[in-house]
């Protein structure tokens, strides 16, 4: 069973997409009354004409985790623009820390991914407050920034999004580190065909898009959905994807005792490898500035 806790724009976006792929069955959570309830309805419907034989079941109590084998987190705030992104992070630490307390409590043998914003900060609260060893709690913020740099760099090369392999990890924010020396068309090597500027240009903009978007139209859900579910694919499956995920690290890269996006191998397990690559000069200084923001926010708040 798949447990979704947030079932606002983003969570609902991802119950009806994962319900049209039938992984498994879906449990919607959130504290408004009625609201996980109803969602549950409308996407078991939709499932009906997709002829998706996927069990759907809202609810307003923690005691529905119980059975699940992963916990999908989206609760909480997204960022308004009269926020300052503390008010967020103080705000969406005490939701995350109350919810893990009850995923520790029904459901302690699920893997836990985190969305909820900011993302890498709170999958390292979850991991904490639960205790569960780490390949279980992970974060989903480098699928969403691949696909845009991946879509930046198909619409420039005039080629199918399929002919792009790449990587965004680092910091699922502003020092976002856009894997573009590993980056290849169907294995040509990215700079070959786009040449030095354009690609420093490409990666300029992958940085930018995300803002582009809230600015036109308030948030983000389709596309960090479908996120989520090739992520939870993978595990189901145990197809054993390499992804960009926010995991622990504990000296790879350099780094210790943060949650950051990395390549990992993605399986029944949760995060079965980490994979370590080494990074040129502007790669690692963007990677080690996403390290230090999320290091200071971790230390300005009380897990
Ligand atoms: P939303 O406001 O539409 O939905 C949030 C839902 O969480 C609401 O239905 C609310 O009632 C519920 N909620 C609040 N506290 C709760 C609790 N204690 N237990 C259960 N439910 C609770 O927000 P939206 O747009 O769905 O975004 C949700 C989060 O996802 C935000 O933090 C946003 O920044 C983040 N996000 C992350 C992305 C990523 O790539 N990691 C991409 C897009 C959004």
């Amino acid at each position: 069973m798949i447990t979704i806790i947030g079932t606002g724009r983003v969570g609902s976006t991802l119950a009806s997409q994962l319900a049209a792929e039938e992984l498994d069955d879906i449990t919607l959570i959130d504290i408004v009354k009625g609201l996980p309830q109803g969602e549950a309805l409308d996407i078991g419907h939709m499932a009906t004409q997709y002829a998706a034989d996927v069990d759907l079941v809202g609810s307003n109590d923690y005691q529905a985790l119980a059975g699940s084998d992963i916990v999908i987190l989206v609760a909480g705030l997204a960022r308004r623009p009269d926020m300052t992104r503390m008010d967020l992070l103080n705000k969406n630490t005490g939701i995350i820390k109350q919810v893990a307390e009850q995923i520790k409590q029904h459901a302690p043998n699920s893997k836990v991914m985190m969305i909820t914003n900011p993302m890498d900060v709170m999958t390292y609260v979850a991991l904490k407050v639960t205790g569960f060893p780490t390949n279980r709690v992970f974060g989903m913020g480098g699928m969403l920034d691949s696909s845009r740099y991946r879509n930046l760099l198909a619409k420039t090369l005039g080629v199918s999004y399929s002919s792009v392999n790449g990587m965004v990890i680092g910091e699922h924010g502003e020092s976002m580190t856009p894997l573009a020396s590993r980056t290849s068309i169907n294995g040509i090597p990215l700079k070959e065909l786009l040449g030095e500027e354009k690609t420093k240009e490409a990666v300029e903009k992958t940085r930018k898009i995300a803002a582009e978007v809230i600015a036109l139209k308030g948030a983000t859900f389709y596309a960090p959905a479908q996120g989520v579910v090739k992520m939870v694919e993978s595990i189901v499956k145990d197809k054993r994807c390499v992804y960009p995920v926010c995991t622990y690290l504990n000296g790879q890269y350099g780094v210790s005792d943060v949650c950051i996006g990395v390549p990992v191998v993605l399986g029944k397990n949760g995060i079965e490898r980490i994979i370590e690559v080494p990074l040129e000069d502007s790669e690692k200084e963007y990677f080690m500035k996403g390290v230090q923001s999320i290091k200071a926010a971790i230390s300005s708040i009380q897990i």
